[in-house]
């Protein structure tokens, strides 16, 4: 049987290297050919946070460029907007019914706010409840997300066990229990600081920056002052780290007996690095460029989506609502 692969991703800004190495490159290379891979813009949870109408219409159309140029082939897989299929939020309501506080309270998003001492909306509480209706109304086996997120599939997994325990039986479950896939090699993409790169961090190198840009924050990816000639460890080193990224596996080794070796300069890595970058994502950026000036067909390739989407969340929601009695 083929298993149901499913993702989302937020439009809160601009596509950064920890989005692409440690999210978006394995929604590409998941997709199947069969249409059983399911990639979606988040716009629902990225209300939380983007609280500007253009802004956030803007973020999502830019979503969906930079997820197409970077590979997404919609022949393939099926991409859409979260919001437009409504009968994931009515599913949300089924599965908050059966989610205990506890379950929130020690979700890390809200967590870490309240331990600031910051006030969280009932929304971030309950993102993670909106987050299993988007992974359980498609029934989805396999969520391929960054370490952040494991948490959340398994709260999903965890509340889709509780709704088929109350409301189904062994031979008849209601859900699909789902599970997180990482790639463990790049789970957490290194920033200009050496801190996990994020858009909160203020740390990043977005996909489709300006290459100018670009090549400034390169050169400024903080190092140390060891002198020049000194050994050093490549392992935990995040310029090496980041060059890895981008590096072909001789190009690795030769770096990693350069650091071994002493007497090197980080300026001629940062500049190697720039060339790397840009050459791994030149490809991109064109077709990039090229979508950019057909809004159209981007719009049909995410009603088309929807469309297929929509289809299999009514199944499923209907399932869900006779189970519990509402229908
Ligand atoms: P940000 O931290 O910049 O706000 P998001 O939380 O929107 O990024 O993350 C979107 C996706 O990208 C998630 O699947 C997340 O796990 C992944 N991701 C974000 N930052 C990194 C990183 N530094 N390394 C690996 N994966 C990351
Ligand atoms: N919460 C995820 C993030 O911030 C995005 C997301 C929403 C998601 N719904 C999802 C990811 C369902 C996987 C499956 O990155």
């Amino acid at each position: 049987m083929t298993q149901r692969i499913l993702s989302g991703i937020q439009p809160t800004g601009r596509f950064h290297w920890g989005n692409y190495f440690g999210a978006i490159r394995q929604y590409i290379d998941l997709q199947n050919g069969n249409e059983t891979a399911f990639y979606f813009i988040a716009n629902l949870h990225a209300l939380t946070t983007v609280r500007n109408r253009e802004t956030l219409a803007q973020n999502t159309m830019d979503a969906a460029l930079d997820l197409l140029a970077l590979g997404l082939d919609p022949e393939q897989a099926t991409l859409f907007v979260q919001s437009d299929v409504p009968e994931v939020s009515e599913l949300t309501w089924l599965l908050m019914t059966q989610t205990p506080m506890g379950l929130l309270e020690r979700c890390h998003a809200y967590k870490d706010k309240k331990a600031k001492g910051l006030n969280a909306g009932a929304g971030l509480f309950a993102y993670p409840v909106l987050m299993a209706a988007d992974i359980l109304a498609y029934d989805s086996d396999i969520v391929p997300v960054g370490e952040d997120q494991i948490q959340h599939v398994e709260v999903a997994r965890d509340i889709a066990g509780s709704f088929n325990h109350e409301f189904g039986s062994e031979d008849n479950p209601i859900f699909v229990l789902p599970k997180a896939q990482i790639i463990k090699e790049s789970a957490k993409v290194p920033g200009l600081d050496g801190g996990k790169m994020s858009k909160s961090y203020n740390n990043t190198v977005e996909v489709f920056e300006d290459a100018k840009v670009q090549k400034k924050k390169i050169m400024g990816i903080v190092t140390d002052s060891r002198p020049m000639e000194e050994p050093k460890d490549p392992a935990g080193d995040h310029l090496f780290e980041i060059y890895s990224l981008f590096a072909s596996a001789e190009q690795i080794k030769a770096l990693d007996e350069t650091y071994r070796k002493g007497g090197f300069g980080y300026g001629g890595i940062k500049k190697e690095l720039v060339e790397l970058a840009g050459a791994f994502f030149a490809e991109a950026r064109s077709r990039r460029e090229e979508l950019a000036g057909k809004p159209a067909l981007v719009r049909q390739i995410l009603a088309d989506g929807a469309a297929r989407a929509r289809k299999k969340a009514q199944a499923v929601l209907l399932r869900a609502q006779k189970a519990c009695g509402v229908k």
